[in-house]
């Protein structure tokens, strides 16, 4: 039988997000700025196709591509040819790049992109991104995504207090009926932006009493929402321990490092110069070092045959 990768905690990782920059062309006020680690060279075509062979002989079969903004990488297209077969390959994009290689990404493979659009007014995006006019061109990625199949196309709404609170409505019409996935997703406090922490239970209590149906997912505790035709997530990392129960993923930052917990940056574990066989060991080591980082509650134990759940 194929040899798994199961944590001290009994989780099984069965996903790598990797971040392919730090480069950004937006610069949002409550970014979290996901991929920095050093100041290292970028993470090379090879050095991902390499990691994710090895990985896929342990049973990974999801990748997700993020940044900084992965669409500064020009060789994204040659990233994703060198690939091996996976189940699932996505992207997380600002999207204002995305338009003109939406068709070329899918015949190189992606699956489907996860767009961040926290706003459907152009002056509103301007003050959270600090950039001018691209909200027409996140327009053009959207449309442009579903055209070339990158479906489902999710929406990554942060909510922010006083910014888009309101917008709850706008959004869900713009969703039903198409495509498209609205993941409403809590602020996590990064250089001061708790100012614009935004309380989402009352918005989950409003949509769990009009939803025609939802449904809970375990990892990062979840909960989607079914709304005459416009599907719902909302996603609330904050101080929540159920956050990390059965979290599958193992993040590699943009210059070649292993990172066992979005919320920890001091036990990074470098891959550069390695060859296959020490990223093999260095890939068994990471997993044995990750730990859950909201401990509250006691994090359940899957039994290895119970269905690993299914990525965002
Ligand atoms: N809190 C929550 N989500 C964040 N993201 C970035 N910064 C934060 C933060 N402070 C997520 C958003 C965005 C994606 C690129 O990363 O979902 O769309």
């Amino acid at each position: 039988m194929q040899e798994s990768l199961v944590d001290n905690y009994g989780r099984r990782v069965t996903s790598l997000r990797m971040s392919l920059t730090n480069r950004c062309n937006l610069q949002c006020i409550y970014c979290h700025n996901e991929g920095e680690s050093g100041s290292g060279g970028e993470i090379t075509v090879d050095e991902i196709a390499r990691l994710v062979r090895i990985a896929t002989k342990y049973g990974v079969d999801r990748v997700k591509f993020s940044g900084g903004e992965p669409l500064l990488r020009t060789d994204l297209e040659d990233i994703l040819r060198a690939l091996p077969p996976l189940k699932d390959i996505s992207l997380t994009t600002n999207g204002t790049l995305l338009a003109p290689r939406a068709k070329g990404l899918k015949e190189a493979g992606l699956d489907r992109v996860n767009i961040s659009l926290d706003t459907m007014d152009s002056g509103r995006f301007d003050l959270i991104t600090q950039r001018k006019g691209q909200f027409s061109r996140v327009m053009d990625g959207i449309n442009a995504a579903i055209d070339a199949g990158l479906t489902p196309v999710k929406l990554n709404m942060v909510y922010l207090k006083g910014i888009n609170e309101d917008e709850i409505e706008r959004m869900i019409e713009f969703i039903r009926g198409r495509p498209l996935v609205l993941q409403v997703i809590e602020l996590m406090n990064f250089k001061g932006a708790f100012k614009y922490h935004a309380d989402i239970s009352a918005l989950e209590h409003s949509l769990k009493a009009r939803a025609d149906d939802y449904k809970c997912r375990e990892m990062h505790r979840r909960t989607k929402y079914y709304l005459n035709g416009a599907e719902v997530e909302i996603v609330r990392p904050i101080d929540n321990s159920e956050f990390c129960m059965n979290c599958n993923r193992l993040r590699v930052t943009s210059d070649f490092k292993l990172k066992p917990c979005l919320l920890r940056n001091d036990n990074l574990v470098s891959l550069r110069g390695l060859d296959d066989e020490g990223l093999e060991k260095a890939l068994r080591y990471t997993v044995g070092i990750r730990e859950p980082f909201f401990k509250a509650a006691p994090v359940a134990m899957p039994k290895k045959s119970e269905k690993v759940p299914s990525e965002n």
